[in-house]
């Protein structure tokens, strides 16, 4: 009877593994452990399939004449008492091979957990974080400094980056409040209460690749964002007119609370930044 110390001690090694990698993953990871681990675990498996292969599947060749296709009654006779024969019937091969094939099953089994287990590494469900800001209706705008801004304080082509009070590091929040010409200025359709006292405010952050648009020509009304040259245009609802962003910086409806500051009508009524695999389809 074939020795199958070899498999069975290689199976063992591919399932220990398999559990030493979950418990790595399970106390914070680590690379070089985690590789190593991953080098057993493979090992372990490669050498208990061959090893265990050669043991126990049959190794000689044989060749036969070609023969009609249905068996006659004999052929079917002997292959039943090959079938049965068991390698000369001996019972204790066959626990050994079945005993073999369930910790192969075992090695699959770790391998495979330790496989889906580093979904965790892929870090919290965003929810709607990728969907909200911070602004929200009666939320004043407040410059980097979390001083809020008055009306009337910028003048005709000015702007300035802002951001939901309480909130002035949030990454998905700088806004562009701009003062514009009030000549050029066409409030896109159903937007002319979403602007207030010649201010109108657009997300900062770029459609494309979610650079910092703050490169602004008061003169032509346009906004450029520097890291590939997308360009937009501030008196037409921000659309964009040259480079790679396809759609335009989204516009925050801004009002004048009774304090005489700019504040929120409400959060962005689409997301901002760069398109995202489930981004929604009217946007
Ligand atoms: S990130 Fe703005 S153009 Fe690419």
């Amino acid at each position: 009877m074939p020795n199958p110390r070899v498999p069975r001690v290689a199976f063992g090694v591919t399932i220990l593994s398999g559990i030493g990698l979950l418990v790595v993953y399970g106390t914070g990871g680590q690379p070089q452990l985690e590789g190593l681990l991953w080098f057993y675990a493979l090992a372990g498996l490669g050498v208990g399939i061959i090893v265990g292969a050669n043991n126990y599947l049959p190794n000689e060749e044989s060749e036969e004449e070609r023969h009609p296709l249905a068996s006659s009654e004999e052929m079917l006779a002997a292959a039943r008492a090959d079938f049965h024969r068991a390698d000369g019937g001996d019972e204790a091969l066959d626990a050994e091979r079945r005993s073999l094939l369930r910790l192969l099953a075992g090695a699959f089994a770790a391998i495979g957990v330790a496989v889906v287990f580093p979904i965790r590494s892929l870090g919290p469900h965003p929810s709607d974080d990728l969907r909200e800001t911070d602004f929200a209706k009666g939320v004043r705008l407040v410059t980097v400094d979390g001083a809020p801004v008055k009306s009337g304080q910028l003048g005709v082509g000015e702007l300035l980056t802002v951001f939901p009070e309480g909130h002035t590091r949030a990454g998905d929040s700088p806004t562009l409040l701009i003062r514009y010409d009030e000549e050029e200025f066409l409030p896109a359709g159903g937007r002319a209460s979403w602007v207030t006292d010649g201010m109108v405010a657009y997300s900062k952050i770029c459609t494309h690749a979610a650079c910092a648009v703050g490169l602004y020509q008061n003169v032509t009304g346009l906004l450029l964002c520097p890291c590939h040259q997308s360009t937009f245009d501030v008196n037409n609802a921000c659309t964009p007119t040259f480079g790679p962003a396809t759609r335009p910086l989204p516009q925050l409806p801004i009002a004048i609370d009774s304090e005489g500051f700019v504040v929120a009508q409400s959060d962005y009524p689409e997301p901002v930044g760069p398109g995202y695999w489930d981004r929604m389809n009217n946007v």
